[in-house]
């Protein structure tokens, strides 16, 4: 039997107090995220458990049980303080998917500081307009990646401490530079808590907007009531699961529910740092026996492309449920793993800004393929007319999708930038900017975004963001930036671009350009195509019309050109 049990059950009778009270958090008391992931868990006897099993490139694997993450944690935290690190101050974590990226995250939010993850591909530009926003305090890296902070520590004069976890004592240090390793430190046995209570903030994540810079979605600590119930009946996690979260930590999956619920859960959760393939997928499905897969229609889409024969040469039986988020999951992936694995992926829908998830096909009910299911108890929904924002009654009408707030682990604001936020309600609601429409049973259909972001393999990319970083190239006059279809990523980058005079059009120029985004935002955002254009389609007020560019991209009408500077 599922934890699920009865949608319309679960309904009548939810409060979030269910999960308040497996939680034994009562209102008005400390309430600190790393403590209910590592010594609750220990005082609950599952100290010698397996927390972590973790797997990387060409080094041996790791295993970690409740106690040892209690440890490390508590040992980073305390090192943390040593160096005048307190509550609320910002840590921003930019590694790779090592352990210490899992261990110090805990040991951040155990002394009351925030925790900013950043995604460790992202190239120094991406890396300091989110640190120089959150005025961050400390950056916890690894020695590859400490040579993009080094590139901007100047502009950075509030970032006191550049702490590198695999300093090999060989290479000098540079400013601010300090050397960490939990290997070669004492652990500590008694850490006191930063008395956190439900409002304290927890998390920064970083997430782009369609105009302006990227936004600092502020989470509080309370939101582990939401992360853990839904993962509890959503992602259906028992005591004996052996789970894993395909999502880099950079990104908000890889914390919700790659840190903060399965170690509030007491489950073993497995982590891969390694490049994909599908091979490496199944042969770490199979030596771990997994049974939760949380992971992206992405991945799948991959897998699917790599064909089934490949699947038969490993046993899979362990595999009991399996869920995706990040992007629409199409039907047909759905079908083809009910084919391969004999088990539907099951669609859930949120974001970082909601921090849990708020839409779903549940265990143990009809999968709806296409649909991404229907919104989780307690969580009052709906689809607002695009113009009028009144609540859409007939079934299929597409609208924006719409919650009421008040659920445990929504955003309390974005960091720096509370008009912004306002912005996200309407009448009362808050919209996460994306379109849907529900069926007469209540199952939401995604109808895509209600803006220019573009998600490429499920991560959101600002083509403001990249249109800024165009415009720094030396040839780069003007540039437009847009979502391109692709058959595995779903989207990809494309630019439109006008040259300076003097620049000769051509694949070079191209292959510079994509190179110089690459490095200074991230592979994810650097264009996989450049059109060299005359002129831009602009309004009559000059801003350039990223719709008509879609629009031809995706081969749709181009609707309304009433505007058109040219018109
Ligand atoms: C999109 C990731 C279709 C959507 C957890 C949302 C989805 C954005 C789905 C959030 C889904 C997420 N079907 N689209 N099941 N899940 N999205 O903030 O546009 O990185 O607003 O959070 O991804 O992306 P974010």
């Amino acid at each position: 039997m599922h934890h699920f049990g009865s949608y319309e059950d679960r309904v009548k009778s939810f409060d979030w107090k269910i999960s308040e009270k497996e939680l034994e958090y009562q209102p008005g008391n400390v309430i600190n995220i790393g403590w209910y992931c590592t010594d609750r868990i220990c005082e609950m006897g599952k100290a010698n458990k397996t927390a972590l099993l973790w797997e990387g490139q060409g080094v041996p694997d790791r295993k970690y049980t409740y106690n040892d993450i209690r440890l490390a944690s508590n040992t980073i935290g305390a090192y943390l303080r040593s160096l005048g690190i307190g509550a609320g101050d910002r840590v921003c974590l930019f590694m790779d998917k090592i352990p210490e990226l899992y261990l110090g995250f805990l040991g951040v939010v155990k002394i009351g500081a925030i925790a900013q993850p950043l995604f460790s591909a992202f190239g120094d530009e991406s890396l300091f307009i989110r640190l120089d926003d959150a005025r961050t305090k400390a950056i916890i890296t690894q020695r590859k990646h400490a040579l993009k902070v080094r590139k901007i520590l100047a502009q950075m004069p509030y970032l006191e401490h550049v702490i590198i976890v695999d300093h090999d004592g060989k290479k000098e240090l540079k400013e601010r530079e300090k050397p960490f390793s939990l290997d070669n430190a004492t652990p500590v046995e008694h850490l006191e808590i930063h008395p956190t209570t439900a409002e304290s903030p927890s998390v920064l994540h970083y997430t782009s907007g369609t105009t302006g810079k990227p936004k600092g979605v502020q989470h509080v600590h309370y939101s582990l009531i939401s992360q853990y119930l839904t993962a509890k009946w959503v992602l259906d996690l028992r005591d004996d699961d052996i789970y894993w979260c395909t999502a880099d930590p950079g990104w908000v999956t890889g914390t919700s529910y790659g840190i903060i619920a399965p170690f509030a859960l007491g489950v073993t959760q497995c982590v891969q740092d390694v490049g994909f393939s599908a091979e490496n997928w199944y042969r770490f499905i199979e030596k771990n026996k997994v049974t939760v897969w949380y992971s992206a229609p992405t991945a799948i889409r991959s897998l699917m492309k790599a064909g089934d024969e490949i699947v038969k040469k490993f046993t899979l039986t362990s595999l009991r449920h399996l869920a995706s988020v990040g992007e629409p999951l199409n039907a047909e992936a759905v079908h083809w793993s009910n084919r391969v694995f004999g088990l539907p992926f099951h669609d859930t829908y949120w974001q970082t800004e909601t921090g849990s998830i708020m839409i779903t096909n549940f265990p143990g009910m009809k999968v709806k393929a296409g649909s991404m299911g229907r919104a989780f108890p307690g969580i009052e929904s709906c689809v607002l007319d695009l113009k009028t924002y009144e609540p859409i009654t007939e079934p299929g009408r597409i609208g924006l999708i719409a919650f009421k707030p008040g659920w445990p682990a929504m955003m309390r604001t974005y960091w720096n930038n509370p008009e912004t936020y306002k912005n996200k309600f309407k009448n009362g609601w808050y919209l996460p900017g994306d379109r849907s429409s529900i069926d007469k049973e209540g199952y939401f259909w995604f109808a895509g975004r209600d803006d220019d972001i573009i998600n490429t393999a499920g991560h959101l990319v600002s083509p403001f963001e990249v249109e800024s970083a165009l415009l720094e190239h030396q040839a780069v006059a003007e540039s437009a930036v847009v979502a391109k279809p692709d058959e595995v990523n779903m989207e990809v980058v494309k630019a439109f671009v006008t040259l300076k005079r003097g620049f000769d059009a051509g694949p070079d120029l191209e292959l510079d350009i994509m190179n110089f985004i690459r490095k200074r935002l991230s592979p994810l955002a650097m264009p996989q195509e450049i059109e060299y254009v005359a002129s831009l389609p602009k309004t009559r007020s000059g801003k350039i019309m990223r719709r008509l560019l879609r629009a031809k991209e995706w081969g749709e009408e181009i609707g309304d050109t009433s505007t058109l500077e040219n018109d």
